[in-house]
């Protein structure tokens, strides 16, 4: 069996790592670790979730999020439902999250992800179930698990996480992976440092003191260790006016610009990758690039979120 940090894990839920202590978040980064090895599948893992069942509701596109949960969950001995909103009584119907959520745990449910496009739906889910709830991505606000994975990944490369500088690069204003790694850094002593173009830098507010931001990516280059670059979120950009050429020229990640920052920085991003807008084939595929290896640190991130949260909500119900 692998070691689990459950001493050190007492939450029920895991929806943003805002306040989170440093141990918490080392508590699950450590459990990832533990099932890292378990991750791809190709040994059998220690069956943590045998006779559970996960709720996937993920209500928003998703490629990485929703198979890494299902592998996840299934690799540890668990069952994964897939929600598909579509063809669910939230369609046409009109049945709200809430009543879905309860109506669906009614039936002996283990466990609630959820993605949802309004902030802060994990939370009212959370509040409205007994089982332990999971933020998989709400709006533009937290990404916990994306965060971690990306930590994750940090601490393999860098065999530490504090005392870094890493520069969080591109469409920040739509991006809940930023803000979750800029709470994961800060409290692990590292500092984020969010770079993009004023358009890009707007609709921070409620963090606008705790960030430091720039619009000068070479400038900042020089003192980052590592570099995270962020999609483009063209499909929330109603009302935006991006001059995408300029974005290029100024903020695309390529090897020449990759060359200013710290001696072999990584290169990390959550996926999907516009390619050939705020990253260069050359980088993509480079050999600095630990895009893939994030993918799979995700799997044991979400081992580890999901095998925490149930342990802790079995030990509150004193099972
Ligand atoms: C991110 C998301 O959905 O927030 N992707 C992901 O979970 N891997 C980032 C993005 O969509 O750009």
């Amino acid at each position: 069996m692998a070691n689990l940090a459950t001493d050190r894990w007492t939450r029920r839920d895991l929806l943003g790592l805002e306040g989170l202590t440093a141990d918490e978040i080392l508590a699950l980064l450590d459990t990832a670790d533990e099932f890292f090895p378990f991750a791809t599948g190709r040994d059998p893992a220690p069956q943590a979730l045998q006779g559970r069942t996960v709720l996937n509701l993920i209500l928003e596109d998703s490629t990485r999020t929703r198979t890494s949960f299902t592998l996840a969950a299934e690799r540890l001995g668990g069952r994964v439902i897939q929600f598909h909103a579509g063809t669910s009584s939230m369609s046409q119907k009109g049945e709200t999250l809430l009543d879905t959520a309860r109506n669906i745990e009614a039936m002996g449910l283990d466990a609630i992800v959820i993605r949802h496009k309004e902030r802060e739906a994990p939370h009212r889910v959370a509040e409205a179930v007994a089982c332990p709830v999971v933020n998989a991505g709400d709006d533009a606000h937290e990404h916990p698990t994306q965060a971690l994975l990306d930590l994750l990944t940090l601490r393999h490369h860098f065999g530490r996480l504090d005392g870094l500088t890493v520069a969080i690069c591109g469409d920040v204003r739509h991006s809940r992976v930023a803000r979750s790694n800029l709470y994961g850094l800060r409290t692990l002593g590292s500092r984020a440092i969010f770079v993009g173009p004023d358009l890009f830098l707007q609709g921070l507010d409620d963090i606008r003191g705790e960030v430091e931001t720039a619009t000068d990516f070479d400038a900042v280059l020089p003192e980052c260790d590592a570099v995270m670059m962020l999609r483009v979120q063209f499909e929330r950009h109603t009302d935006l006016d991006l001059d995408l050429d300029a974005y290029r020229r100024g903020y695309q990640l390529t090897a020449e610009r990759l060359a200013r920052a710290g001696d072999g920085a990584p290169v990390l991003h959550p996926g999907p990758v516009n390619r050939g807008t705020e990253l260069a084939d050359e980088v993509t595929d480079g050999p600095q690039s630990l895009i893939l290896h994030q993918v799979t640190c995700g799997v044991a991130v979400r081992m580890a979120a999901l095998a925490l949260c149930t342990a802790a909500a079995d030990r509150a119900s004193g099972d």
